[in-house]
């Protein structure tokens, strides 16, 4: 058996220990889309036999010119008859490096649908261009879509090079052409290559007919690219796709990871249920592993017997996804019948089916000038912004930061027709977060930035102390305030002017007009990141302890403050810890439903990714907490005069 025709199975149980690149192609009709795949099927060996004999008869079928590589692209009738390609076809094939799985979509305009779908697991995305026509709107239109999918590695390959023989000119036009395009769009890694996936030039092996050109040949580049450290190995997020029992002794947990590292003893949490337990065993097929990760298929069983039922999912306690009833999302629709906001349909996200609504149509994108445009409706094929309601809450993330809980489709309940795929992304921001040095963003043109007399070097000598802002963040009672007011004393005992900016204290003044939407939220801290700096010009080391559970408001924070005096310190106790304590019994309302937008109840709290400082205050007692963060002032130098 050639390497590259090995069984899907055995291909994808090697991907999960070898090196393995899911990528697309994307082309219009006749840009050589199938040729190339044919081609690179062919030279890293990945055809059967019998596909071969199909090829060669079917190249007499239909007179063709050539022995056709394209009519290995597919065992679909429709394609090979029409030679047009109208659904998605995953190949499979392996060189000594790596593993490829191609999902081929088609290139025609109706079919962005088919794209959303083949494209939306891929690493890379091939864009192929005719050397004859250069670029077109459908090329952008693939960047676009591929981009919007989150394909970080794109490849142009200017094809059909033979034909404009070999022209070094004809393939800059095209590089300079897409780049202008690109540059709107948010692609982390573009390449292009000049090849004639009809002869073979700079497919598998360097052509001499492209001296000009110094990059290396499309397949070297498949098997190097680095997508490794695309893949979300952070946040684990575990979707139960069903509850194997096959007797009463055994309860085993079965789905594809879709985020993070999951190991054997690891402490979970389940949600909705938010009980806690610790890992058992995970297998991988027949086998127990001591751990998994990121899109392993798996089955796993707990320590404890708690109830986890289909579309349940389990999540490391102190890392937890978004629960969402609303989301803001890019919709691909894919229906003959246009979206219509407020109709109801069947949404599927990681392993939930529920329902939902599209709730408000913000604007469309045309995906020729990337504009956006007012809408009613989106038609198939179209790309819009709205917001979604659930009718259950669903456990995501951004689609940026996780492609699997990141995304859903939509679904009609009547003909069962997938009509749209979704995306989702951040909420909206209300525009009120003016950065300081944003001349524009302040009321009046008018207003004027006021030096004073007295420098921050002389405020930190005549203090002894450099001014910070120890930013402390997590869960309600995790800790915060008791470790913020203990450190404080332990600072002023010493003589250290400091101040605890405290969550509730401040929402009784100054941010009274705020409440716990992610809008409110934000506009709470930017306030509060405004007076820590205030504070920390006058020279007092500031002490916040607000749950802040937004890592883009904490970022946002850090430039108010300035990098060099924000200290992130993560109190970090697992929920179960802090409803255990739960002083104002406020978990025990949340969860009978009587507090909206409870962060870690019913409200997303996001961990911080580097904080500077990380307690665990399940495990250590305050003075151990507030002595780790006065050691670290310390060794930061906050606690001496500036030079
Ligand atoms: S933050 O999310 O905007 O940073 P902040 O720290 O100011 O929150 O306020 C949190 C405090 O408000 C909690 O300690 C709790 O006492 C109270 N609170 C009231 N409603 C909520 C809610 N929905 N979510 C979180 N805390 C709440």
């Amino acid at each position: 058996m050639p390497q590259g025709a090995k069984s899907v199975h055995t291909i994808l149980e090697q991907s999960e220990k070898a090196d393995l690149l899911r990528f697309t192609t994307v082309g219009s009709v006749d840009d050589g889309k199938s040729t190339l795949i044919g081609r690179l099927l062919y030279e890293a060996g990945g055809l059967y036999e019998d596909q071969l004999a199909a090829i060669r008869k079917d190249s007499g079928r239909f007179k063709r010119e050539e022995f056709d590589l394209s009519l290995a692209m597919d065992g679909l009738k429709a394609e090979r008859e029409q030679a047009i390609t109208i659904d998605v076809a995953y190949r499979y094939f392996s060189t000594p490096k790596r593993h490829f799985i191609i999902a081929d979509t088609p290139g025609h305009e109706q079919y962005t649908r088919n794209m959303a779908t083949g494209a939306s697991t891929a690493d890379l995305a091939i864009i192929l261009i005719d050397a004859c026509h250069g670029v077109s709107i459908q090329s952008k239109r693939h960047a676009f879509i591929a981009s919007l999918l989150g394909i970080r590695h794109m490849v142009v390959a200017v094809n059909k090079m033979d034909l404009v023989d070999y022209s070094e000119e004809v393939f800059r036009k095209v590089e300079e052409d897409f780049n202008i395009f690109a540059e709107k769009l948010r692609i982390s890694d573009l390449m292009f290559i000049p090849i004639s996936a009809l002869k073979g030039d700079n497919v598998v092996k360097k052509s001499g007919n492209t001296p000009w050109y110094e990059g290396s040949a499309l397949l070297s580049h498949l098997e190097t690219v680095h997508v490794q450290s695309d893949r979300n190995l952070i946040d684990l997020r575990f979707p139960v796709q069903y509850v194997l029992r096959p007797d009463r002794n055994f309860r085993g947990y079965c789905g594809q990871l879709a985020g993070g590292v999951l190991r054997k003893k690891d402490e979970v949490l389940v949600l909705p249920s938010l009980r806690k337990t610790h890992i058992r065993s995970i297998s991988t097929g027949e086998k127990e592993v001591p751990y998994a990760f990121a899109l392993q298929s798996i089955t796993v069983t707990l320590e404890d017997e708690v109830d986890v039922t289909r579309g349940d999912m389990v999540v490391h306690s102190g890392n937890l996804p978004k629960i969402q009833r609303e989301t803001d999302a890019i919709l691909v629709w894919m229906d003959e019948k246009p979206l219509k906001t407020g109709e109801v349909y069947l949404i599927k996200h990681t392993t939930q089916l529920l329902k939902g609504t599209v709730a408000h149509l913000h604007f469309s994108i045309d995906p020729d000038d990337l504009k956006r445009k007012k809408a009613k409706e989106l038609k198939m094929n179209e790309i819009g912004r709205a917001t979604v309601q659930f009718f259950r809450s669903v456990f995501c993330d951004d689609y940026a930061r996780n492609r699997e809980t990141g995304s859903f489709i939509m679904i009609d309940p009547v003909t069962h027709a997938t009509v749209a795929s979704g995306m989702i992304i951040e909420r909206g921001h209300l525009p009120l977060m003016a950065k300081p040095d944003e001349k524009a963003s302040v009321k009046s043109p008018f207003l004027h930035r006021q030096e004073g007399i007295i420098s921050l070097k002389d405020r930190s000598r005549l203090l002894r102390q450099k001014p910070a802002t120890l930013w402390m963040t997590g869960l309600s009672s995790s800790g915060k305030s008791t470790i913020a007011f203990e450190l404080e004393k332990r600072l002023m005992a010493e003589g250290r002017l400091c101040y605890v900016l405290d969550g509730d204290n401040v929402r009784y003044g100054l941010n009274r007009d705020l409440g716990f939407s992610p809008q409110d939220r934000s506009e709470n801290i930017r306030r509060v990141a405004e007076v820590a700096n205030l504070f920390n010009e006058a020279g007092v080391i500031v002490i916040t302890a607000f749950i802040s559970p937004y890592r883009e408001d904490r970022a946002q924070a850090r430039k108010i403050i300035g990098a060099e005096r924000f200290i992130e310190v993560f109190v970090d106790a697992p929920v179960e810890v802090c409803e255990t304590r739960d002083p104002k019994g406020l978990y025990k309302k949340a969860k009978r439903g009587e507090i909206p937008e409870f962060t870690g109840v019913n409200a997303p709290y996001e961990v911080p990714e580097s904080p500077e400082v990380h307690l665990k205050t399940g495990e250590e007692s305050t003075d151990l907490s507030a002595g780790k963060v006065y050691q670290y002032l310390k060794e930061r130098g906050c606690l001496e005069a500036c030079e």
